[in-house]
């Protein structure tokens, strides 16, 4: 009989994940009762937001407990249905965490096969909507304005930047080193972008917008986001989307510039995409639409086999992926 493997957590770690803050247990592949199906998941997403999820401080949704399988988004296949609505081999996207098999009592069908299935953990996925969401309902931008977006490469940085070009924006990315710098600039066509490793952010995100900054989509927080503030313009608007820099800090960032703010007039506001959960199908509609033209382009970092799920995840948090961060399950 065919065994599951699934990761479960055996601490929190305090500050930066370790590979030791997991363990691979192995168990029988459970059996579906009425109005469930059992899945074998094919791709798993790893995502910034685990880190909160493994974290005891208070945030917008319950965290992991110890022993318990590690939450994450999945996209697999059915294998045994009690369900009237789904049969064996249909696609599902699902919340069954990072193991090889699962029972699933609220699945999505995948009815557009047209597009690699991993998409729908990316840019038709959470990412992509929330891309779609915090950039037309906060950051709100205008032809001609100024946009810059931090994390420019990864799965959500990249949606937004190349969105705010089809909405006439001069885009400015930033993003850890040449490579990425050039990817964001060479293939996903922003205007400019900046290499925050480089030592001289304030003097490059000055030059790389030389009529200041209308919208920052904002996804890393800390000395980014502080620099930023000394850039914006009268009533821009700033999207505080994520702030990874500082997800494995032991200390929060102390901002110095926060008087920017009041002083500009800045609309700065947060947002989590399960507020537009009603409204996913628009977003769906909007990116296969512009994907199907061409005018996406879209990039993935892989890493193979459940037994390396840790080792994504500390890559990612350490910015070594180099787009959106997948598990190759099956
Ligand atoms: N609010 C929401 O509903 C929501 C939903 C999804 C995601 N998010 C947030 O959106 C952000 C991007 O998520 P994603 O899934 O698209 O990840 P991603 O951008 O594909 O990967 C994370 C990237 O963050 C950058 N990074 C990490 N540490 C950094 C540091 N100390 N300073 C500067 N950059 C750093 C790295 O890029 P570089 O190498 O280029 O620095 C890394 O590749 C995260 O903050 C995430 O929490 C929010």
């Amino acid at each position: 009989m065919a065994q599951n493997q699934a990761w479960t957590l055996a601490s929190y770690p305090s500050g930066w994940v370790t590979e030791e803050n997991f363990r691979l247990v192995t168990a029988p592949v459970p059996a579906p009762r009425d109005g469930e199906v059992l899945v074998k998941n094919l791709w798993l997403s790893l995502d910034p937001y685990m880190r909160g999820r493994i974290s005891q401080q208070k945030s917008y949704v319950k965290g992991v407990e110890i022993g318990e399988v590690m939450v994450g988004q999945t996209v697999g296949e059915v294998l045994v249905s009690k369900r009237p609505e789904f049969k064996p081999g249909d696609k599902v996207l699902t919340q069954l965490g990072w193991q090889l098999f699962g029972i699933a009592r609220d699945p999505v069908k995948l009815t557009n096969l047209q597009v690699p299935l991993s998409y729908y953990l990316g840019i038709l996925g959470m990412p992509g909507m929330t891309a779609y969401f915090g950039l037309k309902e906060i950051g709100q931008p205008k032809a001609g304005e100024t946009l810059v977006v931090s994390a420019a490469s990864g799965a959500l940085g990249s949606v937004v930047g190349q969105l705010a070009k089809i909405a006439g924006c001069r885009v400015v990315g930033i993003a850890g080193g040449e490579a990425k710098c050039d990817y964001v600039c060479g293939e996903l066509g922003f205007d400019a972008c900046v290499d925050h490793k480089a030592g001289n952010l304030y003097r490059d995100l000055k030059e790389a917008c030389p009529k200041g900054v209308d919208v920052n989509f904002e996804n890393v927080g800390g000395e980014v986001l502080d620099t930023l503030l000394r850039l914006m313009n009268l009533h821009s608007r700033i999207v505080v989307c994520g702030l990874v820099s500082e997800y494995n800090a032991t200390e929060p960032y102390t901002y110095k510039t926060l008087r920017s703010v009041l002083v500009n007039r800045i609309r700065m506001q947060g947002m989590i995409v399960f507020d537009w959960r009603e409204r996913y199908g628009e977003a769906l509609k909007a990116l296969g639409g512009h994907l199907a033209q061409g005018k996406l382009k879209y990039r993935e970092s892989v890493v193979e086999g459940i037994e390396n799920a840790p080792k994504g995840l500390i890559a990612l948090l350490r910015g070594r992926n180099f787009g959106k961060q997948l598990v190759r399950l099956a």
